[in-house]
């Protein structure tokens, strides 16, 4: 299990300490061109997190490429780019030119709620994606819509991962104007409220699809880590609890140790699928066998 970022929740260039405590560092979502993002507000605190309507702002590919890719491979943590675009050829275009020995992996980031131009079909980002590039593709999905089912579709598509969940809408209201707090009105939910969600969709995709799953949503200590590796999750991400916290992932590691122990899993891999029980009658035979599959290999990477 490696433990990484939420992408947009640490700059590893103005936190290079806490960046080192991660097994990969995801960048802040990269568009083709720069953008300011939205108005401000921009982020409201909620019951049980926050909202975000920051709107991708970010310095663009080309600045991207030229200045900040060469500082973050001066870290000594493999990075992964996310990458986020408004039609397939911008995700390709930007893709291809990531395609240099820095660059761990992609996280194509198809479900950003606060923009208004929507991404064409997953399916078609994807394989245009994984046309373009050599590297490692997570696909990062909502789970707004029909998670198992879009995640299927970018399997198909070439996709080598998953990266579950992206944040879901929430409004939040002045106490005394009753106005929309943020300038956009809508943001995206992140946080404690989103984990039960994420668990959701995590479970749900280890069953639907034979692909490694990167799990966040609302994790800010060991437990929550032990649940999304329970639900599924190979790997895990931090978000919002850094904003709070930035010494999270040391203390979430220690906790996770704790909590593999309380259990008896002598590794974090030996967790994976732990909420799959190898007995649930509800399976179709092509899912059981898929969940064997997942769980034998969960066991031999622990091995
Ligand atoms: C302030 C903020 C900015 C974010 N920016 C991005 C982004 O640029 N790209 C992206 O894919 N997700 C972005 N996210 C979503 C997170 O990566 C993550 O999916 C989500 O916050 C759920 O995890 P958490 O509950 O641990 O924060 C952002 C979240 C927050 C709170």
């Amino acid at each position: 299990m490696r433990l990484l970022n939420a992408s947009g929740c640490l700059d590893a260039l103005t936190a290079p300490e806490v960046a080192r405590e991660l097994d990969a560092f995801v960048t802040k979502t990269v568009t083709p061109l720069p953008r300011e993002g939205n108005a401000p507000t921009r982020i409201a605190e909620v019951e049980g997190g926050m909202l975000n309507a920051i709107g991708l702002a970010n310095p663009g590919r080309e600045r991207f490429i030229a200045d900040t890719l060469p500082r973050l491979a001066e870290l000594g943590v493999p990075f992964w780019v996310s990458v986020g675009g408004f039609c397939a050829e911008d995700y390709a275009a930007t893709c291809e030119r990531l395609n240099v020995d820095e660059v761990a992996a992609i996280e194509l980031n198809l479900s950003c709620p606060n923009v208004d131009e929507v991404p064409e079909n997953v399916g078609d980002v994807v394989a245009a994606a994984r046309a373009a590039s050599t590297k490692p593709l997570y696909a990062k999905l909502s789970p707004a819509a029909d998670v198992a089912e879009t995640a299927r579709a970018a399997e198909a598509a070439g996709a080598d991962g998953l990266s579950l969940v992206n944040t879901v809408k929430g409004l939040a209201l002045d106490e005394r104007t009753l106005q929309p707090v943020l300038a956009r009105a809508i943001g995206g939910l992140s946080g404690p409220a989103l984990k039960p969600i994420a668990l959701a969709a995590v479970y749900a995709c280890f069953r639907a699809t034979d692909l490694p799953i990167v799990g966040m949503g609302g994790v800010s200590s060991g437990r929550d880590v032990l649940e999304l590796l329970a639900a599924g999750a190979a790997d895990v991400a931090i978000g919002t609890a850094l904003f709070a916290d930035p010494g999270a992932p040391a203390r979430i590691r220690a906790e996770l140790g704790a909590e593999l122990a309380a259990f008896g899993f002598a590794t974090a891999d030996n967790a994976v699928g732990a909420a799959h029980g190898a007995g649930d009658a509800t399976l179709d035979p092509e899912s059981r066998l898929r969940l064997e599959k997942h769980l034998h290999t969960g066991l031999n990477m622990a091995g």
